[in-house]
């Protein structure tokens, strides 16, 4: 089956965002409890399934697949499924790329880029140091920094995903900026979404992109740039810097309209939407079905139940999260 992608919506999916673990050796404080559940490693798919669907879904016109996690890079065989995949780049594929928190990036900057990939993005909430141990929950910001300088030598460009936190990383967000724009990488800020358990409120930490905007334009001058990665952000380049800034605002300005993208769990199950709607078991059909039939219905099933929208919203203080599964299963 080649026939593309196409929801309900008439929304074309060429865009697979893969998680291949929901283990992460970091604890950022909007993402997940310290005392994070981990799922059995056994329930988690197999190096040779992760392969397998991300041909189902190239087959369907899927031309960019994003490895997630957790922490992608804390798989150990994850390497070997990036060089699998780097070899259909320029074909079947534009793009093979993670999103990692970069404390291990140093060690595989090299072999990445050799793989085939061209650009990673990288989690950095804040540059000073004890912000980042209370942030993260780990004193790991120099392995990170490390990890950012080893992949640009390595030929990689780096995108900053930074999650824009009242009064824990708001007063620095500019700096944060020219600091990224100085060093020769993009950058985007992102608003904190209402996923999963963590410990305390995310009402306490909720900034919203468009009064941060309006503050960065008194300091910039923000041009609208034309410049599409086939992801959520609206990107804009700053004159003074001459650096690119990303905005992702699924909460005051949402971009489902345009979603070309699903995502599927360590475990094969894919939604439709980060935010919600109900899953479909991808892993179940692998396993039910050695040839592509199982797995090509299942995606016809979840095209036909992608909902047009997330229906996502801070909650008040002391309410639960509007999803109970965390960014950390589902890869973002
Ligand atoms: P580019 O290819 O560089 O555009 O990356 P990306 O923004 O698609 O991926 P990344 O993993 O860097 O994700 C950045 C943020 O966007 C994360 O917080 C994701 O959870 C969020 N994100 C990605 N896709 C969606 C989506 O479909 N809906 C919502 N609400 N958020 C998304
Ligand atoms: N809301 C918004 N972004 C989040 N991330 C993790 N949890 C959340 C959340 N609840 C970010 C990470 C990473 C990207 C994949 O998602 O910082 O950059
Ligand atoms: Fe790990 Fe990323 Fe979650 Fe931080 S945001 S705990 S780095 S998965």
């Amino acid at each position: 089956n080649t026939s593309p992608l196409i929801d309900a919506f008439q929304r074309r999916i060429t865009y697979l965002r893969l998680s291949v673990t929901d283990r992460c050796d970091l604890r950022c404080s909007y993402c997940m409890p310290e005392m994070m559940r981990f799922l059995p490693k056994k329930e988690v798919l197999s190096l040779e399934e992760l392969h397998r669907l991300s041909l189902a879904f190239m087959a369907r016109g899927v031309r960019k697949i994003r490895l997630t996690g957790g922490e992608p890079l804390v798989r150990r065989d994850m390497i070997d499924l990036v060089r699998a995949l780097g070899r259909h780049v320029g074909e079947g594929l534009d793009e093979i790329t993670l999103t990692t928190n970069g404390t291990q990036l140093a060690r595989h900057a090299d072999e990445l880029a050799r793989a085939g990939v061209r650009r990673v993005n990288v989690s950095l909430d804040t540059i000073d140091p004890a912000r980042f141990a209370q942030l993260t929950r780990r004193d790991a910001l120099d392995q990170v920094l490390e990890g950012i300088a080893a992949a640009k030598e390595a030929g990689i460009a780096v995108k900053l995903n930074t999650v824009a936190l009242k009064g824990i990383n708001e007063d620095k967000l500019p700096d944060l900026i020219a600091w990224a724009h100085g060093e020769g990488h993009a950058i985007t800020l992102i608003e904190t979404m209402p996923l999963g358990e963590i410990d305390g409120d995310r009402i306490d930490s909720y900034l919203p992109l468009d009064a941060l905007r309006a503050r960065l334009e008194q300091r910039w001058t923000l041009k609208p740039s034309e410049h599409r990665s086939g992801g959520p952000a609206r990107y804009f380049d700053i004159a003074e810097t001459g650096g690119r800034l990303g905005l992702i605002t699924p909460l005051t300005e949402n971009f489902c309209g345009s979603c070309n993208r699903m995502r599927v769990t360590a475990t094969g199950q894919l939604y439709p939407c980060l935010g919600g709607g109900e899953a479909v078991d991808l892993r179940a059909a692998l396993r039910s079905d050695p040839g592509p039939h199982a797995l090509d219905a299942a995606l016809d099933r979840a095209l036909a139940v992608k909902p047009e929208r997330h229906s996502f919203a801070i909650r008040a203080r002391g309410e639960a999260p509007a999803l109970a599964r965390h960014m950390s299963v589902t890869g973002g």
